[in-house]
């Protein structure tokens, strides 16, 4: 008995000493050694150039955060504990590096700057995921590359407000996760979130609501509470630096034609009809305040007064985003396009006008000759645009990318049609959507349980391997109509995020769910490390 006792007790101090190699997304290829490294107060990290600096304060920050561990750089490299090398490899996939540990130590090698920073945050999840100082990292040898160039996340910060603070702790997370792009929805017919100073009732008028119905659209009553809020451009500019210290790009979106109600609440002349007063959604009964003039939307749905396609909007649409461009150094600039209904343009004599005059067919070539007209605009200055399938319909923008979000189809047609696609299809990257059966939580409806997330392939095999080029990867969005607070952000996003995160990285051959549902145990403790919401395991 005593024996078998010994015996156990080895196999548990054999088990204890072997770290966990787990890490989401899955990398390319990972051999695991024999043996741990050590990490404690003592360890140095060198950087064999200044190109590796912002993943040297982001795991400094990670180690002080979560274990209280204070570590220093190194001038030289020897003696120290990681030593971070950007390779500078022109021709490499970006992001594309190398995790080496053994007894010397820990080294991570980059393609490029990017790949130092993702081999850093492999690096982070083998550390323990409780809160010790002593972090052993197993022997491991990791080499590592991206499926996808655009890994995105999009939040939508509309329907309800997050403080700049918490948008920067979701930047955060989109960096554990080795996301590349934050897609920033800031506008919408239920609030107005950036500061513009040409404007200023943007964000006077625009970015607050004087009700938000209770319970499902068409609500059952009315909280009665102003609320919103708006980002200052010093906020956005703070916003924009921290994301690009962890190689991520902020893609801002500014909707047009349609979405638009709290833009029109500011400035009544971009409406086909200024003179009348906003309509409620149908069916809502339940609104707090003025009805009178133009409101900022306390239900949610689709609104018919939508921007008119006059001058005076254009100008305001052009000045609004030569402010955002200031602000945002994105190579694209999402203008929304989606869910326009075109009932205010057909009774518009103004628009049947502009119909006629510019040789369109009807209201959906109208739409077709905004979204042109602005992204010749964009253009000129140097950006592209990003617009949601809808914008297929009347014939697309030359130079426009398209976010299908409505299934594939849009997207596979758009890559038909030569043009880049960024797949968000509802049915699988909807993290609005339930994720319990029965649903837990207030939510619109669907439901999109972690495995479905995981099942996604953004690549259609319905496009030919040179139509295949044209998917630039995926992203997944959060809208917030039933997402009022920030810890309903983390339920809906984890652990969905981290099943996202392998289907933006991971290749499919290393893909594979019964090792991702293993990884999960360590990752819902790891969520716990860093204290976040999450949806938990059902017992
Ligand atoms: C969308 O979900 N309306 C893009």
């Amino acid at each position: 008995m005593k024996k078998i006792i010994l015996s156990m007790m080895g196999f548990v101090m054999v088990f204890a000493s072997i770290a966990q190699v787990n890490i989401i997304p899955q990398p390319q290829s990972v051999e695991v050694g024999q043996g741990t490294y050590q990490l404690n107060a003592n360890s140095k990290i060198f950087s064999a150039d200044n190109s590796t600096q912002k993943s040297v304060v982001f795991l400094k920050d990670y180690l002080k955060k979560f274990y209280q561990l204070s570590v220093t750089t190194s001038p030289v490299q020897k003696g120290a504990a990681i030593t971070l090398i950007n390779k500078n490899k022109p021709n490499a996939i970006a992001g594309a590096y190398e995790l080496a540990i053994n007894e010397s130590g820990i080294i991570v090698t980059g393609a490029d700057a990017e790949g130092v920073f993702y081999g850093v945050q492999s690096l982070i999840q083998l550390l323990p995921i409780n809160a010790t100082k002593q972090l052993s990292v197993s022997f491991v040898k990791i080499k590592d590359e991206p499926r996808f160039a655009y890994r995105g996340m999009m939040l939508d910060v509309s329907r309800h407000f997050f403080p700049a603070d918490y948008v920067k702790k979701f930047i955060n997370f989109l960096a554990l996760h080795k996301i590349n792009n934050f897609h920033w929805h800031l506008t919408e017919d239920q609030g107005w979130r950036i500061e513009i100073k040409k404007y200023p009732l943007l964000t006077q008028v625009g970015a607050y609501r004087n009700g938000t119905i209770i319970g499902n659209h068409p609500g059952k009553g009315n909280d009665n509470e102003r609320s919103g809020g708006f980002y200052t451009q010093e906020q956005i500019k703070d916003i924009v630096k921290y994301a690009q210290d962890r190689y991520i790009t902020i893609i801002p979106e500014i909707e047009m034609p349609g979405h638009s109600s709290a833009a029109i609440a500011a400035y009544p002349k971009l409406s086909c009809f200024p003179e009348e007063a906003t309509q409620l959604a149908k069916g809502v009964k339940f609104w707090n305040g003025s009805k009178e003039g133009k409101q900022v939307q306390q239900s949610w749905g689709v609104y018919e007064d939508v921007f008119v396609p006059s001058d005076y909007t254009f100008n305001f649409l052009q000045d609004v985003l030569d402010e955002v461009m200031q602000l945002f150094p994105s190579k694209y600039i999402h203008i929304g396009g989606d869910e326009c209904p075109k009932a205010s343009w057909k009774r518009s004599p103004f628009c049947q006008q502009l119909i006629k005059e510019k040789g369109l067919k009807d209201e959906h070539e109208l739409q077709s000759y905004f979204i042109g007209r602005i992204e010749k605009y964009l253009n000129s200055k140097g950006r592209n645009i990003i617009g949601w399938d809808e914008i297929l319909e009347g014939g697309l923008a030359p130079k426009a990318t398209v976010m299908s979000w409505r299934g594939e189809q849009g997207g596979i047609e758009a890559a038909k049609q030569k043009h880049d696609v960024i797949m968000t299809p509802n049915s699988y990257v909807y993290f609005d959507h339930g994720q319990n059966n029965p649903e837990d939580s207030l939510i619109i409806g669907g439901y999109l349980p972690l495995d479905k997330v995981y099942s996604y392939n953004p690549m259609p095999a319905a496009l030919t391997k040179e139509e295949q080029k044209y998917v630039l990867g995926a992203q997944a969005n959060l809208w917030t109509e039933y997402v009022a607070n920030t810890s309903k952000v983390e339920y809906m996003l984890f652990p969905r995020m981290t099943a996202l995160s392998e289907v933006l990285w991971t290749s499919l051959e290393n893909k594979n769910w019964d090792r991702f549902q293993k990884n999960m145990e360590f990752q819902n403790k790891r969520y716990d490390l860093w204290k976040v919401n999450y949806n938990k395991p059902k017992k």
